[in-house]
């Protein structure tokens, strides 16, 4: 059984991997986003996680509007970045938990998920950002990766409330892993954003403290709202909270918060960053 130790949360604006690039950190702009990641080093340095199962979506790097699968799990040793045209450095390639990789697949798929399985798999600044926060140094790959994407991009989306079972049905392949690394549960983007049309620079600052309060406790209140609602709530974009909603269901029935940080905006974005911590089942408990 795989040792899940906990959850975390961040927007993945691609201007955040250039402040990084170019150590801005201390900068008045930066500083209040990257403040909310001293928590997250603390923790990380004491939960010593060895594989990192990251809930994303992919803006175009991979996958294109031409093909678009609703789910897709990586399977690969490795998984390379490339340009994205955002003016970041490309990344050094991530190492693949492969193994884990093919479990999870054959858990979704036993599942009746009809996942799109992925052997090669290029990944955008959606995975390679809450990374590099989460271990600074472009160099530093201190975990193995299962990258699983879930489709932001073209419509119709799929429900908040499948994102929520599809992230409890990793949480059961976790739980049926033969070996017993520790897992750390990543969802990344939001939170309320839109970059284009009319309502470009739109935030909700409500809806993301609604997500925010709710996400430890009761996930499944952020499955009320439909795709399409949240698109009105939180704008196209910010409908990336499903990535949040999907990890929260990878982590189990119970966690506890350790922190969060909100700061209005980053780019055109809310950015928010959360780290829960995973516990014990009760029926777990002796
Ligand atoms: C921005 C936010 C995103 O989630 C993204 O994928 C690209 C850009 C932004 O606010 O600039
Ligand atoms: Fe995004």
């Amino acid at each position: 059984m795989a040792h899940i130790v906990g959850g975390i949360f961040t927007s993945h604006v691609p201007a955040i991997g250039g402040a990084i690039a170019r150590g801005l950190q201390d900068d008045p702009y930066w500083k209040p986003f990257f403040d909310g990641f001293h928590p997250i080093h603390r923790w990380l340095a004491g939960a010593r996680p060895d594989v990192a199962v990251i809930f994303y979506n992919d803006h175009g790097l991979n996958f294109f509007l031409d093909k678009m699968p609703t789910f897709a799990v990586g399977a690969a040793a490795e998984y390379h970045n490339a340009d994205e045209g955002w003016g970041l450095p490309v990344m050094k390639p991530f190492p693949g938990a492969q193994a884990l990789s093919w479990h999870i697949i054959e858990h979704l798929v036993n599942s009746e998920f009809d996942i799109t399985m992925c052997q090669d798999m290029t990944v955008d600044h959606a995975l390679t950002v809450p990374l590099a926060l989460s271990w600074p140094g472009a160099d530093n790959r201190p975990v193995k990766i299962v990258p699983i994407a879930i489709n932001t991009v073209q419509h119709p989306l799929p429900s908040p409330k499948r994102c929520l079972a599809l992230g409890r049905a990793v949480h059961e392949a976790l739980l049926t892993w033969e070996g017993a690394e520790r897992v750390v549960i990543f969802g990344t983007g939001g939170l309320s954003h839109q970059l284009d049309g009319e309502r470009a620079g739109f935030i909700n600052k409500d809806y993301d403290r609604f997500c925010m309060d709710n996400l430890g406790a009761d996930p499944d209140a952020l499955t009320t709202h439909s795709a399409v609602d949240i698109v009105e709530l939180a704008g196209s974009q910010g409908i990336e909270i499903v990535n949040w909603i999907a990890a929260r269901g990878a982590m189990g029935p119970h966690v506890h918060e350790v922190s969060r940080n909100y700061h209005i905006p980053i780019s055109n974005t809310a950015a928010a960053t959360m780290l829960l911590e995973a516990g014990q089942a009760l029926s777990r408990v002796a």
